[in-house]
């Protein structure tokens, strides 16, 4: 069992500004573990996280993989949670970890394309009004839009860009979000494989993990 990254250096004032690690996190962390043998049999060279929030998504998946045998990019549009990534990483002593304020990958790519091993994102999914969507400070760790779906729906045309040929990208979603709609727009769209490999009820929402790959 992989420890959850030590996050004792965040107060509550920088959970007034960056997303505080919930059920949706995890979830994701639960999969990235259960998934660790498969991560490191698959001898990652570059890994992204879009949206890293805390940073302990990437810090755990660092954990995983070993610092030092892949680069940890990962990307955020609050400045204040690419700082907290930064300073998680350091706390639980990971230095390999390159936090980019941009939106989803855009100043990433093209330079990343076909490069990306493990891609993860556990993105704003909660269904808001449209007109929420796009504010770089707090709101935009929850508010996606119309079923939830603005910021995942803008961000599916890269995936099939940025991984590599043996990469695996992990996505979380609620059932709000549709979760088979979105992995059947992967397939069909993009020609990858999509299956949900992960679910688990928190409160109300119903949340699950899809696991993408290209088809072999
Ligand atoms: C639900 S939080 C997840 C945070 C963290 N990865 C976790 O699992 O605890 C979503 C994160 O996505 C970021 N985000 C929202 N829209 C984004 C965009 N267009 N590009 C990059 N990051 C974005 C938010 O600022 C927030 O940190």
């Amino acid at each position: 069992m992989i420890p959850t990254p030590d996050l004792s250096h965040l107060t509550s004032q920088d959970f007034d500004r960056i997303y505080e690690p919930a059920e949706d996190t995890f979830l994701l962390l639960d999969c990235l573990e259960e998934d660790a043998s498969q991560l490191q049999d698959l001898q990652p060279r570059v890994c992204l996280e879009i949206g890293s929030g805390s940073g302990c998504v990437t810090t755990l998946l660092a954990k995983i993989i070993g610092a030092h045998n892949a680069i940890y990019f990962t990307t955020d549009i609050n400045p204040y949670a690419c700082k907290a990534t930064r300073e998680t990483a350091v706390r639980n002593a990971i230095h390999t970890i390159e936090p980019v304020r941009t939106s989803l990958t855009e100043a990433l790519l093209p330079r990343l394309a076909g490069q990306v091993d493990v891609l993860c994102f556990n993105p704003p999914y909660a269904v808001t009004p449209p007109e929420e969507v796009g504010s770089v400070g707090i709101e935009a760790a929850w508010a996606g839009g119309i079923d939830g779906r603005q910021v995942i729906d803008a961000m599916l045309p890269y995936v099939e860009k940025l991984l590599s040929p043996k990469g695996v990208f992990y996505l979380l979603l609620i059932n709000e979000n549709k979760p088979t709609e979105v992995a059947e727009i992967l397939r069909a769209n993009y020609g990858l494989q999509a299956e949900i490999v992960m679910q688990r009820r928190a409160g109300r929402e119903k949340q699950f993990i899809l696991k993408v790959q290209k088809s072999s």
